[in-house]
Parts: structure tokens; sequence; C-alpha cells
């Protein structure tokens, strides 16, 4: 969780061997290497993970919970040790805390409708910040409708760091829940989520951590940071798409009703009354992506062999060289200047389009994201439409960020 400055980035041989893991750097895009740096979007795969799954449907592949048959029960047992590997990665408390969805933006969507539907009142305040991504968002606008909550925003300033006291002028009796990324997808900037977290329990509201761009990037710790619920997508941490993970406090999680009906997270059914599944696996509904799953546990221990501190020292490397070449280009502007910053900069140049500046790139093997980046009020506070995003990860090198730098040439030229 905190946000170690001690530890030493990798060497070169070792960066060498990470980028060896992932099969798809060794792709060549438009005739050249692929410089891959759209890691908040979704980050590549290592083999490990690849091979997980393609391992568990030849050898492995049953439905879980469900069967005494020898494959079923293999299978069972790989998905709850993914379980017990997501709640070390967590240090959450119990495995009871851990839900796996199928998605970041599932998790977020299962609190809104399952909590915020039993809890929130008319007149109930639903606070977020100006940082944060549409999943974070929109939930909240749905469930605000349902009950009659409202939704306030804790705005930024010039840095994009949250504004300083704005969350003392938003917290009221009202407040039932503060919704807040932990590292913004949009600008990079890392929000004091234990502070915040602290201050919100103090008021007697909830808190939901978006983790999205966080889980890949920094240390977590439940326990140290108190949260109710924190949300992580699978496929932003090295895993497969269509996985996330759930976490919420035994004691919330108790109270919540199920979100989704069906197979897995029941007792008892008849047509008169259902009687519902022990935690987590009430909110498990359905067959779960049980490959998914299994892979992901790959991804985990990949990132823990190697160390959460290094990948975040890797990063923020990487990210204070990108930050002051693109400060050093006259024409091109970067988005925020935030206090803590992980492996995300956003940047304009005057020139050209974003979306033109992500095509140039991309003839030259550099990937990058382009657009609002699914934060459209982010952007509007910014005044701006878009802007062009590198997003680093363990694999990413000075010679990819130079070769962004190197293709804002490019754009130039064609555009200037
Ligand atoms: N949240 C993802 C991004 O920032 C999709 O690109």
């Amino acid at each position: 969780m905190p946000h170690r400055s001690l530890v030493a980035p990798f060497s070169d041989t070792e960066l060498e061997a990470i980028r060896a893991d992932f099969p798809a750097l060794g792709l060549k895009v438009r005739g050249q290497n692929l410089a891959y740096l759209d890691n908040a979007a979704t980050t590549q795969k290592p083999a490990a993970v690849i091979e997980a799954e393609a391992a568990f449907y030849r050898t492995q592949n049953a439905n879980v919970h469900r069967g005494v048959h020898y494959l079923s029960q293999i299978a069972t047992e790989l998905f709850e040790d993914a379980r017990e590997t997501v709640r070390r990665f967590l240090n959450a408390k119990s495995r009871r805390e851990i839900v796996f969805t199928k998605g970041c933006t599932e998790s977020i969507n299962l609190v809104a409708h399952s909590w915020g539907a039993k809890f929130l009142k008319p007149g109930d305040e639903i606070v977020l910040s100006q940082l944060e991504h549409h999943s974070n968002i929109v939930p909240w606008q749905l469930i605000a409708e349902r009950t009659g909550a409202v939704l306030r925003v804790w705005d930024i300033d010039e840095n994009c760091d949250l504004m300083q006291g704005g969350l003392d002028e938003l917290l009221s009796e009202r407040t039932k829940i503060v919704a807040l990324t932990h590292i913004a997808n949009g600008t990079g900037t890392i929000n004091p989520i234990k502070q915040v977290i602290a201050q919100c329990h103090a008021a007697g509201a909830k808190v939901l951590i978006d983790g999205a761009q966080a889980a890949a990037r920094t240390p977590l710790d439940m326990q140290l940071i108190d949260a109710d619920f924190y949300a992580l997508s699978a496929h932003k941490l090295y895993g497969p798409t269509g996985v996330g993970v759930l976490y919420v406090r035994e004691s919330v999680l108790e109270q919540m009703p199920p979100y989704q009906g069906g197979g897995d997270m029941i007792r008892t059914v008849s047509f008169d009354r259902t009687t519902y599944n022990d935690l987590p696996y009430r909110f498990e509904a359905g067959t779960p992506n049980v490959a998914g799953v299994v892979a992901f546990r790959q991804a985990i221990e990949y990132v823990q062999r190697i160390g959460l501190d290094r990948i975040f020292a890797h990063e923020k490397e990487l990210t204070d060289f990108a930050v002051q070449s693109l400060n050093a280009e006259p024409d091109v502007k970067t988005i925020g200047n935030p206090k803590n910053r992980a492996g995300i900069v956003a940047f304009l140049i005057e020139c050209a389009h974003p979306h033109d500046v992500a095509t140039i790139l991309d003839s030259i093997g550099v990937a990058v994201r382009s657009g609002h980046h699914c934060n459209m009020p982010l952007m509007k506070r910014l005044g701006i439409n878009g802007t062009t995003r590198a997003s680093f990860g363990v694999y990413n090198t000075k010679t990819e960020v130079e070769r962004l730098i190197e293709g804002l040439k490019k754009v130039r030229e064609i555009f200037q």
C-alpha cells in the first residue's frame, strides 16, 4: 500500500527475462516491434496464464461445486485455491470476503444494486470523485434513480489531485457511500485511499474503492486500508478477460441481498421460497469463468514473484521519464501533475487530434489509447474532448518511451 521509493527498479537482464515471459511482446506490428503502451486498457498475458487456461480445458475441465466426480472435484479445488490466492493477495481476513465476478464493472454494479438497493433511501448521498471512470459513475446513477439517492462530486485541483478539503465539505449524515478510484485511469493520480476511508468511516459512510488500475501497480492490503468494498479486474493484472474480484468486508457482505439468482447461490429452492447459500457463493450465481479464475491465479503468483513494490518502482521510473520527455517538447502538454502518480500519462500535442496521434504512433508499432478513456465527466471538467494516453506495465522499457517521443516527430511532419 505505501508507495515505497527505496525499492530498486529492474536491471536490464531482469527486464529482458520478464519480457520473454509475454508471447505478445514478440509481435511485429506494421513491420515494427510492438511497443505496447496501453496497459491501462488491458495488459498482455504471461505464458503461465495462457498455458494455465489451456491446461484447464485440456485436462481439468468440469463445473464447480456441483459434482462428486473426479474432474468436478479437481476443478472445484483449483477454483477455491484461486480464491485463497486472491485472499492472500488482498490480505483479506477470510475467503468469505472474496466474490468472483466477470470484471471490475460487474463488481461495482453488484455493490450498487445489492447494497445500494437495500441501504439507500431518498435524499441519501453518494459521493463520487471527478476522476471516476464511467464504471464507477453509471452504476451509482442507476441506483440513485431507483432509490431517490443523489450523487455529489468531489472536485479536483489544477494538478488533477482531489481537492484538499473537498471531502470535508461533502461528508454529512446524508452520505451513505463514497465511491473512489484508487488510481485514476485518465491521469494516473494515486488517491490517498487509507485516509479517505478513515475520514468516511468517522462520518458513518461506507467506501467502495475502484482498484482497476491499482491492482497491477501497487501492493494491496484490505485490512490495512480498512476497505468496505474493493473492486478489480483480472485482465488489467496480467490475467484473463471475463474475471473480476469484489472484496467486501464480511460483516457488510452478510447484510447484502443476492444480486443475481441462479444455480450455486442457493441452498434450497421451492416455488414458494428459496434459501441462499453461504458467503461468498450467494453472490456467484451460475457457472463462473472457472478456467479464467484458475488462470488468474497464475497472474497473481506471477506479479507476487516479481513483487508489486518492484513493479511500482519500475513503472514510476518509466512514467517519470515519459512525463519529463513529453514536457521537454514545447508543443506537448501533459495532463495533470498529481502529487503521486502511477504508470499512466496522458497528453495533448498542439498540431493533432488524439486519435490522429494514436494512429500515427500505431503506424510505427506503438500502441497507445486515445479519446475520453471512459472519463467523459473528467474531460468536460478539463475542457477537452480527449487525450492520448500511454500506460505502462511490468514489461515496458525506456526505449519504448523513446519510440513514442520519436513518433511525435512523424505526427508533426504530417499535421503541422
Ligand atoms: N478502463 C480502461 C481504460 O482506461 C478501459 O482504458
